[in-house]
C-alpha cells in the first residue's frame, strides 16, 4: 500500500516504517484524513501526524470515486494516484442526499475492504449515527441508558407518550440522526394528576421516525458529561453545564468544565465505546437520579469533535489519536508486532 514518495517527502529514521524507498530509506506513512471542512481539528491532527513524520492530507469523501477501471484497487482517492493510504482518520462526513451519504459510507467499506485501517471504521460510525442502533446496542451490551423507543407509528409513538405520562413521566423526542442538540423536544407533563396531553407532534420533521426517550430530570442548571474514550481508554471528562434549559451541548451554549473521572464514568463510557465497536468515541452520560454511581448514557458519537474538551483538558487529544491509530489500530490490523520507534518525538 506504500506508494513512492517525492523527495521532499524523505523519510528518516524516526518516521514511522512502512517499507523503503528506493534509496533504502523508511517511506513514511501516508495518512488521509477524510473531511468536509478544514480547521482547528483538521489543523491539530495534521500537526500531531506531522510531529510523528507521518504524512497525514486532507481528503473530502465527496471528492472519492468507485472506479473498477482504474487498477489495481477500483477506488481514486485524490492525492493518492493508483494507491491507497496506509491508514484513513474519519474527521467529518457532510450532509446529503441517502444516496450521496450512501456512497461516502461506501467508499469507508471500500477502503476497510481493501485493507486499509479506519478510524473509526464506517459499521461503526453508522451505528452511532442512527441514535436507534446505539440505543439499541447498548441496551443489548447492559449499558445504562434511559428506556428508549423507536418506529415509524404515530400510534404506538402517542401510546407510549401518553402511558409514560401517566406514570409522570416525560420523553424526549430526538432526530434520529440529530447532533449538537437540534431537533430536540421534551413531551408531556410531570403534574399529577397529569394535565391534558397535547397530542404528538408531526413527524414530519423528524423524516417520519419516532425516537423516544425516557426524561431524565438533571435538576437546574442542570449538567451533562463529555467523556472522550480512546483505544478502550477514558482519557478526558468534561462536564456541560447549562445551554439551551436541559439541553448541555456545546453547539446550545454550555459552558464547559473538567470533570473527574471516576471509575464508574470511565467505565460506562468504555463499555459504551465498545458496545458499538468503536475505536474512539465521545461519550454523553447524565446522571442517574436514582443511583448517582451509574450514569446513564445518552449518546456515542463516533466522529467526535474535541474542541470544548481540549479547553479543559492538559492532554493532547490530536496527539493521543494519531498514537492510537499508528500504533494500535494499524499495527493491530496489519498483523505487524510493532512500527518503527519514534525516538520520542510524540507531539
Ligand atoms: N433522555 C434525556 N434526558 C435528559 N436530558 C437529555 C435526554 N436526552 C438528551 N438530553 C440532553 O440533550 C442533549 C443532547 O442529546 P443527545 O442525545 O446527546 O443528542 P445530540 O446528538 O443532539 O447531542 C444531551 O447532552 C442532554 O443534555
Ligand atoms: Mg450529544
Amino acid at each position: 500500500m506504500s506508494l513512492p514518495l517525492p523527495s521532499a517527502c524523505a523519510a528518516t529514521d524516526a518516521n514511522v516504517d512502512t517499507g523503503t524507498d528506493t534509496r533504502g530509506a523508511p517511506a513514511p506513512l501516508r495518512i488521509a484524513i477524510m473531511t468536509d471542512e478544514t480547521g482547528w481539528h483538521t489543523g491539530r491532527l495534521k500537526k500531531a501526524f506531522r510531529a510523528r513524520r507521518v504524512e497525514a492530507r486532507c481528503i473530502d469523501l465527496a471528492d472519492c470515486r468507485i472506479d473498477t477501471t482504474w487498477e489495481p484497487h477500483g477506488l481514486v482517492l485524490p492525492g493518492f494516484g493508483h494507491g491507497l493510504p496506509d491508514a484513513v482518520f474519519v474527521r467529518g462526513i457532510a450532509g446529503g442526499t441517502f444516496e450521496q451519504v450512501t456512497l461516502r459510507l461506501g467508499i469507508l467499506h471500500a477502503l476497510r475492504e481493501s485493507g486499509v485501517p479506519v478510524y473509526n471504521d464506517a459499521r461503526a460510525i453508522e451505528r452511532s449515527v442512527d441514535k436507534s442502533m446505539t440505543s439499541f446496542l447498548l441496551h443489548r451490551h447492559g449499558v445504562p441508558t434511559p428506556a428508549t423507543w423507536a418506529g415509524e407509528s404515530a400510534a404506538f409513538a402517542q401510546r407510549v407518550l401518553m402511558r409514560e405520562a401517566a406514570a409522570g413521566r416525560q420523553v424526549v423526542l430526538k432526530p434520529l440522526f440529530g447532533s449538537q442538540g437540534h431537533g430536540l423536544k421534551r413531551l408531556g407533563s410531570r403534574s399529577t394528576p397529569p394535565r391534558p396531553l397535547a397530542p404528538l407532534p408531526s413527524l414530519k420533521p423528524y423524516s417520519q421516525v419516532a425516537y423516544l426517550q425516557r426524561f431524565i430530570d438533571g435538576g437546574r442548571p442542570g449538567f451533562d458529561w463529555r467523556v472522550l474514550v480512546i483505544g478502550g481508554r477514558a482519557v478526558a471528562a468534561m462536564r456541560r453545564i447549562g445551554g439551551k434549559g436541559w439541553i448541555h451541548n456545546f453547539a446550545q451554549g454550555a459552558t464547559c468544565e473538567a470533570a473527574e473521572l471516576d471509575a464508574a464514568l470511565a467505565q460506562t463510557a468504555v463499555r459504551a465505546t465498545e458496545a458499538l465497536g468503536l475505536d474512539y468515541a465521545g461519550v454523553d452520560l447524565i446522571p442517574d437520579p436514582r443511583d448517582a454511581a451509574r450514569p446513564l448514557v445518552l449518546e456515542v458519537n463516533g466522529v467526535a469533535a474535541w474542541r470544548g474538551l481540549q479547553s479543559v483538558t492538559s492532554i493532547d487529544v490530536a496527539a493521543a489519536l494519531a498514537d492510537d491509530l499508528l500504533f494500535r489500530k494499524l499495527p493491530a490490523q496489519r498483523g505487524e508486532a510493532a512500527v518503527v520507534a519514534l525516538h520520542g518525538r510524540h507531539g
